[in-house]
């Protein structure tokens, strides 16, 4: 997987596996922070979570790790691909991460991967056997993936909700310094985006200049 996320154009990738970070277990949440797994989750627009299912479920170190941050995934992009060694390729754990997703503040693709019968699908050295079959359906999941990355980090860059507006109150965005934001300001793109943003949610979306 993280050999063909690297292939892609224009991506740069970072390999986690959550096993890596020893995060204690007497705690939970952000008060026990890893200062290097925070940081590879601000760097990241979007994140691709590879999760085996465990009871029809997710497994709980991986909750336990997602939820040692918070403000690093607020309006970021995730895709997820379900691994099971039953026929159905994670689809139960894929259903059950979506509500968890949303209130880290992540946003899910609509296309997912699927893993079924995992104990079947890999060679002895560790390649997949169907490639052909995995990589068409990689490839879909990506560009949905790419393309949601893309525009959500121009939102976060460039698109703030009028701090007047109640909304505004958990509006991670607004009156965010932004340098790309100020090079395109007065733009047509800018004003397209602004008159895009509110027409969808009826609002006076605008610019807040820093
Ligand atoms: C505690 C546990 C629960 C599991 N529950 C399921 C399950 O509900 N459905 C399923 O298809 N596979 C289940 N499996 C198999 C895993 O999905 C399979 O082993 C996994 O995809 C490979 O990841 P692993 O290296 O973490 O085991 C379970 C495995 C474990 C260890």
């Amino acid at each position: 997987m993280s050999e063909q996320v690297q292939k892609w154009n224009g991506v740069e990738t970072e390999l986690i596996d959550i096993r890596q970070f020893k995060f204690p277990i007497d705690d939970a949440g952000e008060s026990i922070k890893d200062a290097q797994f925070s940081a590879i989750c601000q760097r990241a627009d979007g994140f691709i979570i590879v999760v085996p299912e465990y009871n029809h479920s997710f497994p709980g170190i991986l909750k336990h790790v997602l939820d040692t941050n918070f403000k690093e995934y607020i309006h970021k992009a995730v895709g997820i691909c379900g691994v099971s060694t039953g026929p159905f390729g994670g689809a139960r754990v894929i259903q059950s991460l979506l509500p968890v997703m949303r209130e880290l503040g992540l946003v899910t693709t609509f296309y997912d991967l699927n893993f079924g019968g995992v104990n079947n699908l890999f060679g002895d050295s560790g390649k997949l056997l169907d490639e052909q079959t995995y990589i068409r359906r990689f490839e879909r999941f990506m560009k949905e993936l790419v393309w949601m990355s893309t525009v959500l980090r121009y939102g976060r860059l460039e698109v703030c909700i009028d701090e007047n507006n109640q909304v505004a109150a958990i509006n991670h965005h607004v009156n965010k310094p932004c340098p790309e934001k100020a090079a395109r300001m007065g733009t047509k793109e800018a004003d397209t985006v602004m008159e895009v943003s509110s027409a969808a949610t009826g609002m006076d979306i605008k610019i807040v200049n820093d």
